[in-house]
């Protein structure tokens, strides 16, 4: 199915009609989420035909009051007061301490939004969002996007400061400006601990949802690495110096505590090292499969030779320019079997997909940005790399991994 942007769509209803039956078709051949998500496809081209452009505009305009609502919802603990057995207003009210006519207000832009469901008057049912309110992880998510939406409204005003050149400084950035703020957002969090526990505790959250195809593939690349390949064989095992995987800006190892469950006795093969700042570094609880190494990616890299460098979800926080600077320090590491993977977006050249976009624009508060394939192409030759393969891994295209080696 093409991928139309809804400004561009011809208005046959019928030909994306046939696309939503054969993408209904598809579903019951291919695995849950790929059809899942060819199917939401369609039907969010139908209803791009469908909306009419003042439903659009107030849609658009209007996004901020749900996440308003939303984190107002979670604030009252509206959640854990209807999963403890209260689906009514009244006793919602009552046990969330908030007015029942201001309950009333909020609920019903929560089930306009399909957070709940209505089957009576002040009467609430359960949604699978509402249910997933309940998990930690969920709301970390949430509690670090509210933190976003919360420098956006400054995006007009801020792009205006710079005479709308394409935004491409770290500091102060759209998050500087926001904060009113000379730092930039990494150095802010250094210095703000909750925040930086919100902001560490929505990336590790973020991985846990997402799909693990990533997963399988480094843990094949791990165990193709000459020392697991051979370990593995002979059954031996030492200790060595060998560092398998270096994940530079690795956060609190979130990475590496996956591969290290899913390749059993991994430190008997080598090192595996997660690298972060300081901050970072020193909120992680030790592990004897992996370890934790202080280190900022702008210096010169002191792990040398590793077999496989990674930067994930890295480089799109930094402009070109810093990128630069990130890799050469890297490429000056590398031996002649390392390898280094980027998992990070790869844009589409035409029609992103809605979820990119708006997380690219997201990436201004740091001076960020996504990347086409010919954008990284270019930017890796710069500094003697070239791509050696691409994988992407859904529709919505949001981390690829591309396999660098150097020129
Ligand atoms: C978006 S997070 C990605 C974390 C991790 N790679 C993951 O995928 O979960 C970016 C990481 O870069 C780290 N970072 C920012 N500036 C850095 C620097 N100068 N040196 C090392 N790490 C840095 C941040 O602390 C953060 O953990």
């Amino acid at each position: 199915m093409s991928r139309r942007g809804p400004d561009t769509v011809s208005l046959d209803v019928p030909s994306l009609c046939c696309d939503l039956k054969s993408a209904v078709m598809q579903l019951q051949g291919s695995s849950p989420i790929q059809g899942t998500e060819e199917l939401l496809c369609a039907a969010k081209q139908l209803v791009a035909v469908l909306e009419q452009p003042f439903d659009r505009m107030a849609r658009l305009a209007k996004a901020p009051v749900g996440h308003a609502v939303l984190r107002t919802a979670i604030n009252i603990g509206l959640f854990e007061q209807f999963y403890a057995g209260i689906n009514h207003a009244e006793g919602l009210a009552a046990r969330c301490g908030v007015e029942k006519t201001l309950l009333v207000r909020l609920m019903n832009v929560l089930v306009s939004e399909g957070v709940f469901e209505q089957y009576g008057p002040q009467q609430y049912k359960s949604t699978l969002s509402s249910q997933h309110m309940t998990l930690p992880g969920f709301r970390a998510v949430v509690r670090g996007l509210a933190e976003t939406a919360d420098i956006m409204p400054h995006l007009p005003d801020y792009l205006a400061s710079i005479q709308y050149r394409n935004p491409s400084e770290n500091k102060p950035g759209l998050f500087g400006f926001a904060k009113r703020s000379e730092l930039s957002m990494f150095e802010w969090l250094e210095q703000n601990p909750e925040k930086l526990q919100v902001f560490q505790e929505f990336q590790s959250a973020k991985e846990e949802m997402l799909d693990t195809s990533f997963e399988s593939l480094l843990r094949e690349l791990i165990e193709s690495t000459p020392p697991v390949k051979k370990l593995s064989s002979d059954e031996e095992s030492f200790q060595t110096d060998t560092v398998l995987l270096c994940d530079v800006g690795g956060g609190r190892g979130t990475a590496l505590r996956s591969v290290s469950t899913s390749i059993p006795k991994l430190s008997t093969f080598g090192r595996t090292i997660t690298q972060d700042l300081r901050s970072v570094v020193e909120s992680i609880e030790p592990c004897p499969e992996w370890e934790a190494m202080p280190y900022d990616f702008f210096e010169p890299q002191p792990v040398k030779g590793a077999y496989i460098y990674m930067l994930r979800d890295v480089l799109h926080n930094w402009s070109d320019t810093a990128c630069l600077s990130i890799l050469s320090n890297i490429i000056e590491a590398m031996g002649p079997k390392s390898q280094l993977l980027i998992l990070d977006a790869v844009l589409p050249e035409t029609c992103a997909p809605q979820f990119m976009t708006y997380i690219d624009i997201q990436m201004m508060q740091f001076g960020g940005m996504e990347r086409t394939e010919s954008h990284w192409r270019h930017l890796l030759f710069q500094v003697g790399l070239e791509v050696e393969s691409i994988q992407v891994r859904n529709t919505t295209g949001l981390e690829s991994m591309i396999r660098v080696k150097k020129i």
